[in-house]
């Protein structure tokens, strides 16, 4: 190719390829990747940094002409941080991207002609929409590059906020998120002075030293209740009695709980190994159509309410379930689907692996007077070998709801389904990719059609997206 390292292009953006890159083709024939915030429609320079035999990659240097779907972007993080990358595109625009995601790896990955996707559901409000925000903290600050060329140098020791892209191990301190709410803002300052007045130290992920782990705040948008869950090493009671004063100050004492999670784990994943509560109960409540959940520390809830609230509604449609219908929910969580499915009459089995979640699911049955509803610990890895005392212990579903992680299901899992050959399946998935490859094995192995495609907006500003699919045999 007659291109260069280093040379700049100049090249119109007709595609998204990723979440942080876009695609071009040059006049004379080579497909561009442009990585960083390029928008369709835009005419961009952009520095090559690699060169293939098909196609050039390429980081954005400079925005010639705007396209149509160009939009400012509000965070002064933005471009920086790794939350959400797409906050530059019009919101109409992000939602046709979804969907044409979904549509894409569908035929691509899945092999699925011509599957039915319906545009994705909008999710309002587009800012401010996450109930849970997790902020990390390091002794590895990631300067931005404004900040590099301040005369004097900054203290590099001690960050909190996010982890910085492709910077493994460096976290960015942030000021604001505007996927948050104000609160989780507030919390993130007040920790901050505290922790910088104490001289409390980060953990650090090379020498396993250090006091400071996460800082998960929750935010329920039903109540305003808020839990700060400061996640360390260590216990150290004077010191967090001593936060818990500063937290409630700033928060008010009506509103706020705040729990000590102990982990010493060799990463950063927000696992309280160890929870001890200084304020309030240690959970706070969310309500989703009119469905009361509580929510501890350890336990998944979906971080958008009231996407979630559209999410688990498009589910239950697409299940199509009665008085009586027999449903299994898997991966149930605190059984947000289970107690949705449970109150159109059906009877409800709902399996989970984390203990607390079964047990939160369990207590949120009974809260919301929801009686047709039964709950159980289970690995789903395990599922077809656990399939026969399954279907003796809960009777044989007409319905199986899935949620899995983001990785999808496993193939033993899979395996499973394929043996159980249930009607119909209400798959709810938060990776299309992982979709496609597992309704792809249900189709070949047992004789599952693709019914419609719901995609769902739940991370507004961010490229994921959900989708509810029915298969039906
Ligand atoms: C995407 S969440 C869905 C939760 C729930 N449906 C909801 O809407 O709140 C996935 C759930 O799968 C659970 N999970 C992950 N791996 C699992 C496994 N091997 N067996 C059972 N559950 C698992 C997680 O703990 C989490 O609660």
């Amino acid at each position: 190719m007659p291109y260069s390292k280093q040379e700049v292009i100049r090249v119109r953006i007709t595609d998204a390829a990723d979440e942080d890159k876009w695609m071009g083709r040059l006049p004379d024939g080579p497909v561009v990747f442009v990585l960083g915030p390029a928008a369709i429609g835009d005419l961009v320079d952009a520095r090559i940094i690699k060169i293939k035999k098909a196609y050039l990659e390429a980081r954005l240097t400079a925005v010639i002409e705007p396209g149509p779907d160009r939009v400012d972007a509000p965070c002064p993080h933005f471009g920086t941080c790794g939350g959400c990358k797409w906050q530059h595109v019009a919101y109409p625009k992000q939602l046709a991207l979804k969907e044409k995601a979904v549509r894409d790896v569908l035929e691509r990955i899945g092999g699925f002609a011509a599957p039915e996707v319906a545009p994705a559901i909008p999710a309002d409000p587009i800012y401010g929409y996450r109930n849970k925000v997790d902020f990390t903290f390091s002794d590895r600050r990631f300067l931005e590059p404004h900040e590099m060329e301040e005369e004097t140098p900054r203290d590099t020791s001690f960050a909190v906020g996010f982890h910085a892209p492709r910077q493994y191990g460096k976290v960015l301190d942030l000021e604001v998120c505007h996927l948050g709410t104000p609160e989780m803002t507030q919390v993130l300052h007040l920790v901050r002075r505290f922790a910088l007045d104490r001289q409390l130290k980060p953990w650090s992920t090379k020498t396993n030293s250090g006091f400071l782990r996460n800082l998960v705040v929750r935010q329920s948008v039903a109540t305003g209740e808020v839990l700060v869950n400061l996640i360390t090493t260590w216990r150290e009671e004077a010191v967090m009695e001593d936060l818990a004063g500063t937290l409630e100050a700033g928060l008010g004492a009506d509103r706020l709980t705040f729990v000590n999670g102990i982990s010493t784990r060799l990463n950063l994943v927000a696992v309280n190994d160890d929870s001890f509560v200084h304020r309030g109960t240690g959970r706070i409540t969310e309500v989703l159509d009119g469905l009361s959940f509580g929510i501890s520390p350890n336990s998944f809830f979906q971080t958008n309410t009231r996407q979630a609230e559209r999410l688990a509604r498009a589910a239950i449609d697409a299940a199509g379930l009665g008085p009586g219908t027999k449903v299994w929910d898997l991966f149930c969580g605190v059984g947000t689907l289970a107690l949705f499915a449970a109150r159109t009459g059906a009877e409800v089995t709902g399996l989970e692996v984390v203990p607390e979640a079964v047990e939160d699911a369990k207590e949120n049955a009974m809260a919301n007077q929801v009686e047709s509803v039964r709950f159980g610990a289970a690995d789903l890895m395990h599922f077809a070998r656990d399939l026969p005392r399954l279907r003796e212990r809960w009777g044989d579903p007409e319905v199986v709801i899935l949620d899995p992680p983001r990785a999808g299901l496993h193939p033993k899992t899979v395996d499973g389904l394929v043996a159980l050959a249930a009607p119909r399946l209400v798959y709810v998935s938060c990776k299309p990719a992982s979709l496609a490859r597992d309704a792809a094995r249900l189709r070949d192995e047992a004789g599952y059609r693709l019914g419609p495609i719901q995609p769902v907006d739940m991370f507004p500003q961010t490229a994921h997206v959900e989708a509810v699919a029915m298969l039906e045999r």
